[in-house]
């Protein structure tokens, strides 16, 4: 007995000596200290840290199924997710550091998506501020409220390109543009992981769903993805390695299947495009039980051929499904798989493991303390209100209708989303508490403290019960004003959430319709998770916001923009059509053999629909108006060596002040390949006071013109190219330059 203690003594001086190097920096590699413990580990040990498992938590307080209790204590989960909380996660490591041989702490994940507790704006949401200073913020924001309840990895940013609005998770990202997109996942990178890793309020990021899970077809969710090589670099991969360039240290694989092979088992897109061509030096985990998933893509037989195909393409961790822990050991013995797969997916993971300092002290993150002073606090909800405004998008203001009087006398509220905390902040709303949220309701009342103000909810969010739009005419009738907040159900955007058609559901158009006729001036706030189609809506109504879901501030930052404390300054991120017919539709399309003439019927058009959206990519209106002009180019060619110096002045003709996102675009004449009528390639927000003008700069070079040309080789061609530059992606001011030889 004493033999064994004397060698778990040394095992332990062996790894803490090991690791306080690595915490404080001073090991100049990780790699050593990885090796030194894997070389005491047993097959057994290390297939556990390539296992991830769930905490069930319910209602009734956490609660972990009992399997994983004993599989922690015996040194066999490398991680669990879905659970959060100073004491529960304290719980959990304290199973797996005091009783497993050699004491490797657990990672602990969890869907911190759009904030942990105090929620903000849903990430399409954030995205339309445009303000990468905001998202950060916001990502910074969640990762602290995160690791003070014991979590130390998110699973975000998630980095899916989407110009299927059909697809619930649209909600989820960025939208359809690489540019936009990469921009964004930096911001979340960097809020999520800071520039220490170790220090206590940053967490691990983990970029998803890779690769292009957004490409799904028909806008199906989990549904096959099939596209050209091209358009998977040149659009769909962009975003993910902005994420892996900002140093996220997580990946996290695909549910689809991408060009026939599911992305889980997708060797060319986990190891040849992801470590060969990207270098990327962190771990991959699978989605939920996708690996098992692989049977139902009938691309393997059973569960242990799944196991095998997975870990050999380049799988690191394998989330839920159990076929590593089941299997591993097995195909190992069968020289399916090499031990030494397995041990670089352990390194790996444990490399993670010391950035966060888990080595150096595994309970850094479950801290009590932190935990009751840090959720929710004024302050993270006062940046919630804030950001959360910043990202809605004023979509019309017929006869500036907005903002509004606060001394107003009386306002009926009304609409299914309303009151309803539930919906305030929206689907993956990870630790959030819907019961901490204000409603549109309540923040309107707080806005205007001495209205009278009345909430009808005129219909449900999604049938067609008509018995409460009398109760709605009726409030509208015997008040000044009337605000609808319309939308979609949180359920009814993020996971497995496709619609089929993009109207606002049920018979609220018609209700809002009743509503008008009763002549009192209407505002719409919208809140949903993807562009709907709502010509009606544009057609009979002055006034239109783009809320989304707003978080747990929803209601005080409705109230901000629609009453002027806030002027909006949100661009759509997504292209919102007129109808689902012209899906996928987005900005940057091509120019086609047979450009669109109304006046040849031979030309690319429908019979029935305009090919115009409803409202543009970029586009979003102000309390204030702008003027674009002197745009002018240090030089009419520039090649490789020289930077195109671009300048223009906008000018806030209005009488308040206001933001801007002043948005650059290039089209590129004539290429090898088909060139898009137009590519966003800079934006900056900027705030002009009245009357004010500002010169804004952007710089540009041959690397910012680089392309997947007709051989597939990526770099630029010399040629003419247009510059657009504007407020959104239709109402450009333009000017040429070309792009000249050597390049
Ligand atoms: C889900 C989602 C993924 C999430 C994971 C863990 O199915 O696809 O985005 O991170 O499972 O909850």
């Amino acid at each position: 007995m004493k033999t064994i203690s004397l060698y778990l003594l040394v095992l332990s001086l062996l790894i803490v000596i090991s690791c306080k190097n690595v915490v404080n920096g001073t090991c100049s590699d990780f790699d050593n200290k990885t090796d030194s413990i894997l070389a005491l580990m047993t097959l057994e040990e290390k297939i556990g840290q390539l296992s991830l498992f769930t905490s069930e938590m319910d209602q009734t307080g956490p609660f972990i199924k009992r399997e994983y209790e004993e599989e922690i204590k015996q040194g066999k989960v490398g991680a669990i997710f879905n659970a959060y909380g100073a004491d529960y996660t304290r719980r959990l490591q304290e199973m797996a550091v005091n009783n497993s041989r050699l004491k490797i702490p657990l990672l602990f994940g969890y869907d911190v998506i759009h904030g942990h507790q105090t929620i903000f704006p849903v990430s399409l949401g954030e995205a339309a501020s445009w303000d990468m200073e905001a998202i950060e913020r916001s990502a910074r924001i969640a990762a602290s409220e995160a690791s003070a309840q014991g979590l130390n990895w998110t699973f975000a940013p998630m980095c899916d390109i989407a110009r299927d609005p059909r697809w619930g998770r649209i909600s989820e990202g960025a939208g359809e543009d690489p540019f936009l997109g990469s921009a964004v996942a930096r911001a979340r990178v960097r809020g999520f992981q800071g520039d220490d890793l170790s220090s206590t309020n940053t967490i691990a990021a983990c970029v998803k769903h890779f690769a292009a899970y957004g490409a799904a077809l028909a806008g199906r969710d989990y549904n096959s993805v099939d596209m050209s090589e091209r358009v998977l670099r040149e659009c769909y991969l962009v975003p993910y390695k902005a994420a892996i360039d900002e140093g996220a240290v997580t990946v996290m694989s695909s549910f689809n299947d991408i060009n026939g092979i599911p992305a889980t088992m997708n060797r060319y897109i986990l190891t040849d495009i992801l470590r060969d061509e990207w270098h990327f030096s962190g771990f991959v985990v699978s989605d939920y039980t996708s690996v098992t998933e692989l049977i139902q893509h009938g691309t393997v037989p059973d569960t242990a051929a799944a196991a095998a195909f997975s870990v050999n393409a380049g799988l690191d961790m394998d989330m839920q499904s159990a076929a590593f822990s089941d299997y591993l050991e097995i195909l190992v013995q069968k020289k399916k798989v090499d031990e030494k797969t397995i041990d670089e997916a352990v390194k790996r993971i444990l490399k993670v493991k010391y950035m966060l300092g888990l080595f150096d002290d595994p309970f850094r993150y479950c801290s009590r303390e932190r935990e009751e002073k840090e959720l929710l606090s004024d302050e993270n909800r006062a940046a919630a209100r804030d950001i959360a405004a910043r990202s809605m998008v004023l979509l019309k203001n017929q006869g500036s209708v907005l903002p509004l009087d606060k001394m107003i006398k009386s306002i009926a509220v009304i609409g299914p989303l309303a009151d309803s905390k539930r919906d305030m902040i929206g689907s993956w709303s990870a630790a959030g508490d819907f019961n901490k949220a204000v409603t549109v309701v309540e923040g309107i009342r707080a806005k205007c403290p001495s209205a009278r103000i009345i909430y009808a909810k005129g219909c449900n969010i999604d049938d067609t019960d008509q018995s409460k739009i009398k109760e709605a005419v009726a409030a509208s009738r015997n008040t000044d004003l009337t605000i609808l907040v319309l939308g979609e159900a949180a359920n009814m955007t993020g996971e497995a959430a496709s619609r089929a058609s993009l109207d606002l559901p049920g018979i609220q158009q018609y209700m809002a319709e009743e509503v008008l006729k009763t002549g009192k001036p209407v505002v719409v706030v919208l809140m949903n998770g993807r562009p709907l189609t709502i010509t009606r809506l544009n057609d009979y109504f002055p006034a239109i916001i783009e809320a989304w879901y707003p978080g747990t501030e929803a209601g005080n930052a409705v109230a901000d923009v629609l009453f002027g404390d806030y002027n909006p300054s949100g661009k759509l991120p997504v292209t919102f059509p007129r109808s689902v017919g012209q899906i996928p539709i987005f900005y940057s399309e091509k120019n086609t053999g047979r450009p669109s003439d109304p006046d040849n019927k031979y030309t690319s058009k429908y019979l029935d629909e305009s090919n115009d959206p409803l409202y543009a990519f970029g586009y979003g209106l102000s309390y204030t108006t702008f003027s674009y002009s002197n745009l002018t180019l240090n030089r009419n060619e520039i090649d490789a060596n020289d930077t195109l110096i671009v300048r223009v002045t906008v000018k806030n003709t209005g009488k308040r002040k206001g933001e801007e996102v002043v948005q650059l675009y290039i089209h590129d004449r004539v290429a090898s390949v088909t060139p898009p009528l137009k590519l966003l390639k800079g934006f900056v927000k900027t705030e002009i006071e009245p009357g004010e003008e500002k010169e804004i700069v952007f710089k540009l070079t041959a690397e910012d013109l680089k392309f997947y040309r007709g051989d597939m080789s990526y770099g630029c061609e010399p040629g003419r190219y247009d510059l657009l530059i504007g407020g959104n992606s239709v109402d450009l001011i333009s000017s040429e330059f070309s792009l000249v030889l050597p390049l």
